[in-house]
């Protein structure tokens, strides 16, 4: 079905990315990676993925703060691919703090990169998506883009900000092959999340593994992380034909969170 697809994923070398750019490269998408980290460790991953799953990985060192670098990554896709079929904005970081002590510059970061990024990667990818009059744009949002939580005024106005942006290019783009969706994450276990549940441990006095269920127990009615995988699955179904009609959602996937 995805086989010899063009999947651009951001932020894909750790956590929900690369899970993500894993469940696309199985169903036989060539895959670009983007993000930060070690490049020795990045490239072995490249590599694992190539030899996984028989298709073609390559990584784009963008960061996500620089428009320019998202119009090269973009671009480099296309020409390298001959194409965009899929774009998963995925890149994305937190700082928690409450707003009177809010620093300045991790307001300005978390906007560049869990919002901003994403309207430039969408801008640029639009036209390839409309000359094969097919395309999936998916957007890593949060149940912090539909509801709010103390300390987060600047993940959570990104994350409301990027469920806008996705209404607004669903509706640019309906009818034309063109689907535009969010996904709301609940907690996933992942780096962005440790500093948080280090910080519950202590605060409770208590180990690690305890600090997440108390974080689970205050926000998550099904007490269970979402798993970077459950997190691909649903993207695989937002790029299958059964989904044609599904554009302009925000899709919870929070063990009940925005349900209360
Ligand atoms: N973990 C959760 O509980 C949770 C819940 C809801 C939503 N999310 C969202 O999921 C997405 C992925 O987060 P994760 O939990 O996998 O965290 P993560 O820290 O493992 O991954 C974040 C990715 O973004 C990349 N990144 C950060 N800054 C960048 C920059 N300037 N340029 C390029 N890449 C950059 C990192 O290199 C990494 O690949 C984020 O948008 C996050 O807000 C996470």
């Amino acid at each position: 079905m995805l086989k010899g697809k063009t999947a651009l994923i951001t932020g894909s070398t750790s956590g929900i990315g690369l899970g993500i750019a894993r469940a696309l490269a199985g169903q036989g998408c060539n895959i670009m990676l983007n993000g930060l980290g070690d490049p020795e460790k990045i490239e072995a991953t490249r590599h694992g993925l190539q030899r996984e799953f028989s298709i073609t990985a390559r990584y784009h060192d963008a960061d996500m703060t620089r428009p320019d670098d998202i119009t090269s990554l973009v671009e480099t896709t296309a020409a390298s691919f001959g194409g965009i079929d899929i774009l998963v904005n995925n890149a994305g970081i937190q700082h928690t703090a409450p707003v009177e002590e809010f620093p300045p510059e991790r307001w300005a970061a978390i906007i560049a990169v869990n919002l901003s990024s994403s309207f430039y990667a969408i801008h640029h990818t639009v036209p390839h998506m409309r000359r094969r009059g097919w395309g999936r744009i998916i957007n890593i949002a949060s149940v912090h883009g539909l509801v709010a939580s103390a300390n987060k005024a600047a993940y959570v106005s990104a994350k409301h900000g990027l469920v806008g942006l996705t209404k607004v290019v669903a509706l640019e783009t309906a009818g034309s092959g063109i689907t535009s969706n969010a996904i709301c994450p609940g907690w996933t276990r992942t780096e962005l999340i440790e500093p948080q549940i280090v910080a519950r441990a202590q605060a409770l006095g208590v180990d690690i593994e305890a600090g997440g269920r108390s974080m689970l127990a205050e926000k998550q009615p099904s007490q269970q992380f979402v798993s970077i995988e459950q997190l691909g699955q649903l993207v695989l179904f937002l790029c299958s034909s059964g989904s044609d009609q599904i554009t302009g959602t925000a899709i919870p996937i929070d063990g009940g969170w925005t349900a209360q």
